[in-house]
């Protein structure tokens, strides 16, 4: 019996892509149904969705995935896809809030398009309100568990994506207040925050930025979808039980040191060499 067997899950933002492979939320669709769940893919990609859903009825069976072309701006989209979820497959356990959007204008305070900062905020944190509102009759009439998706960016600033790193910082507190209201009745509200990850839109940088990413995560490699996916499992799972309104950091130890750590290594190295 799977970790996740006789569950109902949504996972938003979930796709299988060429090239690219899977995302986060594709990752853990597929980690999902390898643990027994009926998983809806929930993505405004309806293409990459479905083509991951049919994936994931090929190697564990019909009935098993079905996509649904969500435009997660929409609340009147998002309560069809709770409504179908529920109609398809008889009920919701899960609710996977991995769908994100970090546009390239998304930049400083002083110059930031009015209209880009509303489109992020929409995407990245009202439609996570938005889900949990929608899901929460389900989710309460036996017990659920829902993750949200922030990021490194809630902790620390940066020189652009500030929208987005607004979001990510609104979505912990989004996920505090979810489990304090609701924990009582069982149902539980995590989040994870990933550091940079090879998914299709990282693997898109360049290597020198990448290159910095490895530089300061203390870590052999940076992460990548699978192992996000382990940690939507476990939260999912009712090996976490004891969990509600946590956030855990998946960034393979990004924000784990002093900022000048990696300054401090290359320093360490070049005394090394020019003493050798
Ligand atoms: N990859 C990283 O390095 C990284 C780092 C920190 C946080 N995250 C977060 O992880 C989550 C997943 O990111 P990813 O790297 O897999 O990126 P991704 O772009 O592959 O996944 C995001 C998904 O959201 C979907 N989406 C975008 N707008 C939508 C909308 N309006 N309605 C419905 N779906 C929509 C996209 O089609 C896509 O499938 C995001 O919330 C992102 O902010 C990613």
């Amino acid at each position: 019996m799977g970790r996740l067997t006789g569950k109902v899950a949504i996972v938003t933002g979930a796709t299988l892509v060429d090239p690219g492979g899977l995302n986060i939320g594709g990752a853990t669709a597929a980690a999902f149904a390898a643990e027994g769940a009926r998983v809806v893919l929930a993505d405004i990609n309806i293409e990459g969705a479905r083509t991951l859903a049919k994936q994931l009825e090929a190697e564990h069976g019909p009935g098993v995935a079905l996509a649904v072309e969500t435009d997660l701006r929409s609340e009147e989209q998002i309560r069809a896809l709770i409504d179908t979820a529920v109609t398809s497959f008889g009920g919701l356990h899960l609710l996977m809030n991995v769908a994100g959007v970090f546009p390239a204008d998304d930049g400083e305070v002083a110059t930031m398009p009015i209209e880009t900062w509303d489109d992020v905020l929409a995407v990245n944190l009202r439609s996570a309100l938005l889900t949990t509102k929608h899901a929460l009759p389900h989710l309460l009439s036996g017990g659920g568990s829902i993750v949200n998706t922030a990021s490194t960016h809630a902790f620390a600033g940066d020189t652009s994506l500030t929208g987005y790193g607004c979001t990510k910082a609104a979505l912990l507190a989004l996920t505090a207040y979810t489990a304090t209201q609701y924990g009582r009745e069982g149902v539980r509200c995590n989040a994870i925050c990933p550091g940079t990850t090879r998914t299709p839109p990282a693997q898109q940088l360049p290597a020198a930025i990448t290159d910095i990413y490895r530089r300061h995560t203390p870590a052999p490699d940076l992460n990548g979808p699978a192992e996000l996916a382990q940690v939507y499992l476990f939260l999912a799972s009712d090996a976490s039980s004891g969990i509600n309104g946590e956030t855990i950091r998946v960034d393979g130890g990004l924000l784990a040191h002093q900022p000048f750590v990696p300054d401090m290594v290359a320093l360490a190295a070049t005394t090394a060499s020019s003493q050798g």
